[in-house]
């Protein structure tokens, strides 16, 4: 065996030396393309200028394209003007992109990109304001203009199936719509401003444990009905430019060379027209990928084999470099790979590189980033995003005229913790953590003192000494017991809940849920506001709690937004976009997480969050799209017309929504279908339209929603399509998917 290793090796090394070689020889060759060439006219259809250069580029160039020439760029075709794709990633700002992820993750790296830091996606998605998060893929494009990059790699979409993901603050959630809604809205912003973003991760990347390895075994009908809307509302709906593939494999297969996923459900079913990138390492082949519709695998170049090289990189199953030219030559060559599939993975990276304007108009770098405006959109979405738990004897907001001293607790409480870990944590010019914001919104009126109580898990050992813990209890319920409120800031941050791992516990980190409890003990009013992206269990002191705020990561201008909310300046108007269940074995996933010897069944199907608890009664800690409000909204009047409906004629409704308290507020409504005749199991509800409504005190409006027959559709692996099946329907709306106000029949009769 041996002696045949170092023969095909030389081959295979003089082939690459030479066909490299060639490639150069052959393109310096080539014609000269003239000044008018059709690609070139910016007023001709897409699809024509498309034709024209795939016509004029050597099978060598368009292998070129297929892998990228640096860690975050496209290979460019200088001969013909075909421009790198320079990217940077996303989803909740724009990050640094040179060199490699150890380098644009650390906190000094080469290019100093300081930007505007949005709240997490899981923040994004508790707002349920789609004008907003419309508003802030725009001002996250814009920043990407300013900075002469062109492409952001973002939004995340992928479902929260288990509440220990350690990337479910980059997601919007657990619910199928409600993230294809907000994906929709992130995707138009960006590609409004001419900015091609990327809808992540296709598809079932719902773990982080062993993410290269793991095989998500799902049935089709779940596949549909769950872990793909978001991106076929991103195809359908927003007309995505581009799409990133998963790590993992789904049902045995690697995502970024699967057919099923990327030619028969993503081109053919969907019809996208984009094209498709792999997630940074996540190839594996070289003609499958390609012949399963992969248009450009990530990263490439030099910076690509230097990062292969980390022992790191190959202990964490990335695996890279099986499109470069050499190899896909070899392939064509051998017959594995056809130059029509090379051309319609091509034809679709021009076709982007067209539709999104970087031909005509290259972005230059002499925008500004974080402009007051996109400022003032971190610091709406940081207020909107906030979500009032419980709220015992109307603690909230703090009453200035009674409140003379405040004290501000916790880990999480003086310093900013902006996102989670990993490849979306952008680095903003400033972040205002709790404790700034409190302070700057009490002014000298009131008396602001703080205490760490427990340092956070892991960041400092000096801390983590029994008699230090003992001293910084003691200092955290001395100042708790002097003031006149207490708010204690507890979560996690970048290092125990981000990307490549998952979080260990549902629990709070090392001696946070203690904290909890004894602040509550020496201060009956306590505020606990939750910092972090996952779920936690709240047993051991909510009962006890008398408010308590999620503010997720909420971005730079969280400690001013939080401060808005605890004052009254802002009303709360968040809804959990999650169910928090009370504790992890209550999760529907928890006895199939995160599989055995790298599988993992979705045994519990399209039973994910309120699906499952709604279903089966299982009583969360706090219901799937809950939250309060300093006012109180009333529902009255629902109307669906026509009350009977056939075919695909659309349904209107409409209910009247009054704010029956003294303060403005927003409401966001709730619209679930239930289902009591199906022939087949179906969840006790789903969602199929909201609306966030803003009210004046005493102020009614009428809320209009509309449906159409997906709404009362599954998806049957039988007929391979979505069924709706005739019969009576009861339309619910409600304020959470617990708290069903309004309830009216349906009938589809054909
Ligand atoms: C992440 C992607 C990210 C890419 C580039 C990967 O590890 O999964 O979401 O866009 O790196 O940084």
């Amino acid at each position: 065996m041996r002696r045949t290793v170092f023969p095909c090796l030389a081959i295979l090394i003089s082939f690459v030396s030479l066909s490299a070689a060639h490639l150069q020889a052959q393109s310096s060759e080539q014609a000269a393309v003239p000044a008018n060439a059709p690609y070139k006219n910016a007023a001709l259809p897409v699809e024509k200028r498309v034709a024209d250069l795939l016509s004029r580029m050597t099978l060598e160039e368009k292998a070129t394209m297929l892998s990228g020439s640096g860690w975050m760029e496209s290979a460019p075709i200088a001969r013909l003007g075909i421009p790198a794709i320079k990217m940077a990633d996303g989803p909740t700002g724009v990050r640094s992109w040179a060199g490699s992820s150890a380098i644009t993750n650390s906190s000094s790296n080469p290019v100093k990109v300081e930007t505007t830091s949005f709240p997490s996606g899981v923040a994004m998605a508790s707002t349920w304001d789609m004008d907003l998060v419309q508003r802030e893929g725009q001002a996250i494009g814009q920043e990407v203009k300013s900075l002469g990059r062109d492409m952001i790699l973002g939004p995340t979409v992928n479902i929260n199936r288990v509440p220990l993901w350690g990337r479910n603050f980059e997601g919007y959630g657990e619910d199928p719509y409600l993230a294809a809604q907000l994906g929709v809205a992130y995707i138009r912003g960006v590609q409004g401003e001419g900015v091609i973003p990327s809808v992540k991760h296709f598809a079932a990347n719902n773990e982080e444990y062993e993410r290269h390895r793991v095989n998500a075994t799902i049935d089709e009908r779940t596949l549909h009905e769950i872990y793909l809307p978001a991106f076929k509302a991103a195809v359908q709906e927003a007309d995505v430019w581009t799409v990133m593939s998963a790590y993992n494999k789904v049902n045995s297969v690697h995502c970024g060379e699967s057919m099923y996923l990327l030619s028969d459900v993503l081109k053919k079913e969907f019809g996208f027209k984009g094209f498709v990138i792999s997630d940074w390492g996540s190839t594996y082949s070289t003609a499958p990928t390609v012949n399963a519709g992969m248009g450009l695998e990530m990263p490439g170049g030099s910076p690509m084999k230097a990062w292969m090289e980390r022992p790191a990189t190959k202990e964490a199953g990335n695996s890279d470099g099986w499109l470069v030219p050499e190899k896909v030559l070899a392939e064509v060559k051998a017959g594995n790979i056809t130059e029509a599939a090379i051309n319609d993975n091509v034809g679709r990276i021009l076709r982007v590189i067209f539709v999104s304007g970087i031909f005509d108009y290259p972005h230059t770098a002499l925008g500004d980033v974080d402009t007051p405006a996109q400022q003032a959109v971190a610091r709406q979405a940081g207020t909107e995003g906030i979500v009032l738990l419980k709220n015992a004897g109307s603690l909230l907001p703090l009453d200035a005229a009674k409140v003379h001293s405040i004290a501000v607790i916790g880990p999480n409480a003086a310093v900013a913790r902006t996102g989670g870990g990993g490849s979306s944590l952008v680095r903003p010019k400033y972040a205002i953590a709790p404790l700034d914001g409190i302070r700057k919104r009490a002014g000298n009126r009131m008396q602001v003192t703080t205490a760490l109580g427990v340092g956070m898990d892991g960041e400092d050992q000096a801390q983590d000494t029994p008699e230090a813990r003992a001293k910084l209890l003691k200092e955290a319920t001395d100042a708790a017991s002097k003031a006149d409120v207490a708010v204690v800031v507890v979560g996690r941050y970048f290092k125990n809940e981000g990307e490549g791992f998952d979080v260990k516990t549902m629990d709070l980190p090392a001696g946070q849920d203690e904290l909890v409890a004894a602040v509550e003990n020496a201060n009956p009013h306590t505020v606990v506001v939750l910092n972090t992206g996952d779920p936690v269990t709240m047993t051991k002191w909510i009962e006890k709690t008398p408010a308590l705020l999620d503010m997720w990561y909420d971005g730079q201008e969280g400690g001013n937004a939080l401060a808005s909310i605890l004052f009254g300046d802002a009303n709360p108007s968040g809804k959990l976009p999650v169910s928090l269940p009370k504790k992890f074995e209550d999760s529907p996933a928890a006895t199939n997480y995160p599989g055995k010897n790298l599988e993992v069944s979705y045994a519990e199907g399209i039973y994910v969050g309120y699906r499952y608890y709604d279903t089966k009664s299982i009583e969360p800690q706090f219901p799937f799209g809950f939250g309060l409000s300093y006012t109180t909204f009333e529902y009255s009047g629902l109307k669906v017309t026509p009350e009977n409906a056939e075919g695909d004629q659309p349904i209107e409704v409409n209910l009247k929504v009054r704010n029956t308290g003294t303060r403005a507020g927003a409401e966001v409504v709730e619209l679930y279908v239930h289902d009591g005749h199906s022939k087949i199991d179906r969840p006790v509800h789903e969602l199929k339209a909201f609306s966030r409504v803003e009210l004046k005190p005493g102020e009614v409006k009428t809320v209009q929603l509309k449906l159409n027959r997906a709404a009362f559709s599954y998806w049957s692996p039988e007929a391979k399509t979505w069924v709706a099946e005739p019969g009576t329907f009861e339309i619910q709306v409600g304020s959470s998917s617990r708290d069903i106000r309004l309830r009216a029949p349906f009938d589809l009769t054909h």
